[in-house]
């Protein structure tokens, strides 16, 4: 499928909790309409490795300043999904792992770093139409962005989907307990921080994926998209 509004480039913010389906459907979008998918939790992720790897104290706000210098992310296409690349190097599966998922929100917190990011982000968007997800992307990054998701679902449907790509990847001994309680504790941080919280902007059409399939989480999406575009 292509885009019908080819003539200027369109940008598709997807923003919400954890684990609400937020990449599968901007995988799906970017698919379908053939344009750029950037997944900013991921970037976040990737500064978190970093940071862990290299001991930073994350208290200490020069210090995240001046790492923040030598951190160089970007994105490869590969059969079809994203490949993070930290200074080079394929980082993809370390940025999912449990000690990044516990981290990565304080550190999404930090103002120093929610300001490199979402200046990359803009530059890695360029004018190319896209999809972006994340928490901030409706509000901040792209407030003017013409088609705004806003995702949410029960946190024990999340925790459930979340706890089987978990084991499906090998990770058989984490709990559901586990990985509601870090869910939770993500969300709390990722809506009460002072710096860009994540919220529904106004004009986000919400889609709620309790009792949805992937399959009808699409079509909810695409149709609204039709109806916006043809306003
Ligand atoms: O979507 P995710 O779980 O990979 O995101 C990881 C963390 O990064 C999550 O705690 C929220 C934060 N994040 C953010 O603050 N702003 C974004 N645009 C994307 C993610």
């Amino acid at each position: 499928m292509a885009l019908p509004f080819h003539t200027e480039p369109i940008v598709i913010a997807i923003d919400g909790y954890s684990s609400c389906g937020k990449s599968t459907l901007a995988r799906q979008l970017a698919s379908c309409f053939n344009c750029i998918y950037i997944d900013t939790g991921a970037m976040y992720r990737a500064v978190t490795l970093f940071l862990l790897d290299n001991r930073v104290d994350i208290n200490e706000v020069t210090s995240v300043e001046k790492s923040l210098d030598n951190i160089h992310i970007s994105f490869v296409r590969s059969g079809g999904s994203n490949i993070t690349y930290l200074n080079g190097v394929d980082v993809e599966e370390q940025v999912r792992s449990l000690e990044v998922s516990q981290n990565v929100s304080e550190i999404a917190a930090l103002s120093v770093v929610r300001k490199k990011m979402v200046a990359l982000q803009r530059i890695m968007a360029g004018h190319n139409s896209v999809v972006m997800d994340g928490r901030d992307i409706g509000t901040v990054v792209f407030p003017n962005a013409k088609i705004k998701f806003f995702l949410t679902a029960d946190d024990n449907v999340r925790a459930q989907r979340r706890l089987n790509e978990l084991h499906k990847k090998g990770d058989i001994h984490i709990k559901l307990e586990e990985v509601l309680t870090n869910l939770r504790h993500r969300d709390m941080i990722d809506t009460s921080r002072k710096d860009s919280p994540l919220r529904q902007a106004e004009d986000a059409y919400l889609i709620d994926s309790t009792n949805l399939s992937i399959e009808d989480q699409l079509e909810v999406a695409l149709q609204y998209i039709k109806m916006k575009i043809s306003d």
